[in-house]
């Protein structure tokens, strides 16, 4: 048997897309039913310590300190599919810790099950190339195929039944173009209703579910195109756009998913009265109710002291746009 380290620690950061994915055409798999264009977030990070252990029986899961039987499951099923390529039942010691607010729309699945599978790679000795990370990633959640790297990213959903084309690849580095995120956040709670479930839920009962995929090629050329020329207002208009039309989707679905508060209807407000003043800078929202406006560089300080002002804004965080997901140091 070869020698594996058989421990690694490795840290990602969230993603935040511009043109949204909502909605699958493979649930086991977790394929997405149409393509995604994100952007690596670089203040938010996720570091995550996994160490296999053949004296456990069971795997031991840690997430911001806590153990928590669903996540321990779905966490145990991911890294069987690693267990499986590496030929070994040996369970592991997973610590897992953000310095951000968990579960309430800034990514967090991104960036765990980011760093989770680089470190599981390492782990096992498995030296998977990128692509794989991303397809495996995917399978701990749609949006995490996209923090395997930095940048902006677009994500392929594929047309093959077994999903060795759905990943990502990177479309530019950060320094190319490096915008600025200021993130509003206008509620910490847990979300009620989780990204997996509604969107399962729009699928099946949305109106608008059909015609909201049939936008995503043609808005994904649209916002392709903007980042190749650095086109501010072009990349603006589409992500607004996307944004809001898979709100919509969230909207008409039965029953009703409305994932924002009247905080967040207030920062989209601030946002366009600051682009009416010409300063560039544009919305997103997730499944969640923070808002997230991105901007030219020069721009961020008066986005931020904007939305500062918003009442409901609980707190304002500056992020640059961040690398991929990385082992850290010595990977031990
Ligand atoms: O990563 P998932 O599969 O939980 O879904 C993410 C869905 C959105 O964040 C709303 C959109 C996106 O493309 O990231």
């Amino acid at each position: 048997m070869t020698l594996q380290p058989m421990r690694a620690t490795a840290t990602a950061q969230p993603n935040i897309a511009l043109v949204k994915y909502w909605g699958k055409r493979d649930v086991a798999l977790n394929l997405p039913a149409a393509g995604s264009l994100s952007i690596t977030l670089g203040a938010l990070h996720t570091r995550t310590r996994v160490r296999f252990d053949d004296a456990l029986d069971a795997d031991d899961i840690t997430l911001n300190g806590e153990r928590e039987a669903a996540q321990t499951r779905k966490i145990g099923a991911f890294l069987d599919l690693f267990r499986t390529r590496a030929g070994t039942a040996m369970r592991a010691h997973v610590e897992s810790g953000n310095d951000f607010p968990t579960g309430a729309g800034l990514a967090s699945s991104a960036s765990g099950f980011a760093a989770l599978a680089v470190a599981v790679d390492r782990a096992l000795g498995l030296n998977l190339d990128a692509r794989e990370l991303s397809m495996l990633a995917r399978r701990g959640s749609g949006s995490a195929a996209r923090s395997i790297f930095g940048g902006f990213v677009e994500m392929a959903p594929g047309t093959r039944v077994d999903g060795e084309d759905a990943f990502a690849t990177p479309l530019l580095d950060a320094a190319a173009w490096p915008l600025k995120v200021v993130v509003a956040i206008t509620s910490r709670k847990k979300k009620a209703v989780d990204s997996r479930a509604g969107m399962q839920t729009s699928q099946r009962t949305s109106p608008y579910y059909h015609d909201w995929i049939a936008t995503v090629p043609g808005d994904l050329v649209i916002a392709r195109q903007a980042v190749q020329a650095r086109d501010f207002e072009k990349l603006a208009r589409v992500s607004e756009a996307s944004c809001l039309a898979m709100h919509a989707v969230m909207l008409a679905t039965r029953p009703a998913l409305i994932y924002w508060n009247g905080a967040t209807l207030d920062c989209i407000q601030c946002v366009r009265a600051l682009q009416a003043d010409g300063v560039a800078v544009f919305f997103t929202i997730d499944a969640g109710p923070q808002v997230k406006a991105v901007c030219l560089p020069e721009a961020a300080a008066r986005v931020a002291d904007a939305l500062r002002e918003v009442a409901g804004v609980e707190d304002v965080l500056i992020s640059g746009l961040g690398e991929g997901a990385r082992i850290d140091g010595d990977g031990a």
